[in-house]
């Protein structure tokens, strides 16, 4: 890891994948509601790692307990925290084949079945690199089905990145599992920070994006999330929530209401450019 420490000290960690509902653009509306001190932090809906890596930048010691039901992206990240010199050379070799045919690269490493972990997490990097919106969708059966994007140039070796990520995931205060999001928050103790990003309660039928796995979250998840949230609240812990500004949140949270806020989001995940803007969600919490 020697030779990699001086891209270290001049790099900034951050999501190494491009994910629906992504909270970088959120950031800092985010960190302006999050308790002051607080002791370990938890977040089970992980997806790509804004939030952790934004808090791990300004304490690098801080103890973090993260996880996510979706099996690919959590090998990637053991992965990158594991074998990153592997990973690159296989996204390596991804880059040069496709630009040399996009593609017909594309769609062969979209139809590939991979066996071995360098490249099941090398395919998945490079498909949210270069397929359309930068978006992971499977299909029932648990199939990519996103067809290629129209970049020009896209990056998909962002070596020093990758190195960066793979340094701090090093660190022995992270834990990252493969659960459902119960499961982790079993440890949350009093004065812990968590917070959930579950995939958003529909607002209409068309807004319906639950594809992130190939087990959708439905509304008794919601159910299980909120009595979840109630049980960390009585424990001490503190928690914020963000989801959909949905009559069917509102309900659920109705006791929070004093401490619910709506922000304005762009979420870049609507296809079509023009729906994409001025929608809000709620920020729910328990301080
Ligand atoms: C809104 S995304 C999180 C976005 C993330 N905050 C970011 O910045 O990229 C929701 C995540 O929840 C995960 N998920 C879905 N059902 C889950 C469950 N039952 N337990 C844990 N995670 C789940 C999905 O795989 C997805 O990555």
């Amino acid at each position: 890891m020697k030779q990699h420490y001086k891209q270290l000290l001049t790099f900034t960690p951050k999501p190494f994948v491009k994910w629906a509902g992504g909270k970088r653009q959120l950031m800092p509306t985010l960190s302006k509601h999050m308790p002051k001190k607080f002791n370990s932090y938890f977040e089970p809906f992980l997806g790509g790692g804004a939030v952790m890596f934004h808090l791990i930048m300004k304490t690098p010691q801080l103890e973090c307990f993260v996880s996510d039901l979706n099996s690919d992206l959590i090998l990637s990240y053991v992965t990158i925290r594991d074998r990153v010199d592997e990973l690159i050379s296989a996204l390596e070799f991804h880059s040069d084949k496709y630009f040399k045919n996009s593609k017909e690269y594309y769609y062969a490493i979209r139809e590939s079945n991979p066996k071995t972990q360098i490249d099941k997490v090398s395919r998945l990097i490079f498909l949210n690199k270069t397929c359309f919106n930068g978006l992971y969708r499977v299909n029932s059966k648990g199939k990519f089905n996103v067809p290629l994007g129209k970049y020009t140039n896209p990056n998909i070796v962002n070596k020093d990145n990758l190195i960066a990520v793979s340094h701090v995931l090093q660190s022995k205060n992270i834990s990252i599992k493969c659960q459902d999001f119960t499961k982790t928050l079993e440890a949350a103790q009093k004065n812990d920070f968590v917070y959930l990003d579950p995939p958003y309660q529909p607002v209409s039928q068309s807004s319906n994006f639950t594809s992130y796995t190939n087990d959708s979250f439905g509304y008794e998840d919601q159910e299980r999330l909120f009595l979840e949230f109630q049980r960390l609240d009585s424990k001490g812990c503190y928690v914020m929530l963000s989801n959909s500004k949905s009559d069917e949140v509102l309900d659920l949270f109705e006791n929070y209401s004093d401490k619910t806020i709506e922000i304005s989001s762009n979420r870049f995940i609507n296809s079509d450019s023009k729906k994409r803007t001025g929608h809000s969600e709620l920020l729910i919490k328990n301080y």
